[in-house]
């Protein structure tokens, strides 16, 4: 049995050691928010906040997770209501597909944490291991610009 603390929440779950903490949280616990895109560590779609860092999911195996804090998409909003960043990239149209769209928010989050009012360098360095095949960047760049504004 594995223990694992996500969102703030405990979970047990009975897995081998080695299962990946991204099939982990899709499959034993339905916490879909999380995305596979290149399964390599190369995309960062599959991004979590491991102890407050930002880390790929798909190359922890889920025997590194014990004892750590995991953050993923499910926990960034406030109840029903999205959070500042979410409703900043629905307003300003940095998400199309959707697929990186959860990597990116937890990004952002990492990235504000750090840098509450970053310069647009720092934007693009903060999600520079989060790929995105459709909006350009330009208005996921913009999301977190404004989002920065509201914090
Ligand atoms: S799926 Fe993990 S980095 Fe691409
Ligand atoms: S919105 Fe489609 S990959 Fe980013």
């Amino acid at each position: 049995m594995i223990e694992l603390n996500i969102n703030g929440k405990p979970y047990t779950v009975d897995v081998p050691p080695m299962k990946r903490l991204l099939d982990v949280l899709r499959e034993d616990l339905h916490l879909t928010g999380v995305k596979e895109g290149c399964g390599e560590g190369e995309c960062g779609s599959c991004s979590v906040l491991f102890d407050g860092v930002l880390a790929n999911s798909c190359l922890i195996p889920v025997l590194q997770a014990e004892g750590v804090e995991i953050g993923t998409i499910e926990g960034v909003a406030i109840g029903e209501q999205l959070a500042p960043i979410q409703q900043c990239f629905l307003e300003e149209g940095g998400a199309q597909c959707g697929i990186c769209t959860p990597g990116m928010i937890l990004a952002t989050k990492h990235l504000l944490d750090k840098y509450p009012q970053p310069t647009l360098p720092q934007i693009q360095e903060g999600l520079a291991g989060n790929l995105c095949r459709c909006t350009g960047y330009s208005r996921i760049f913009a999301a977190v610009e404004a989002a920065a504004k509201l914090a």
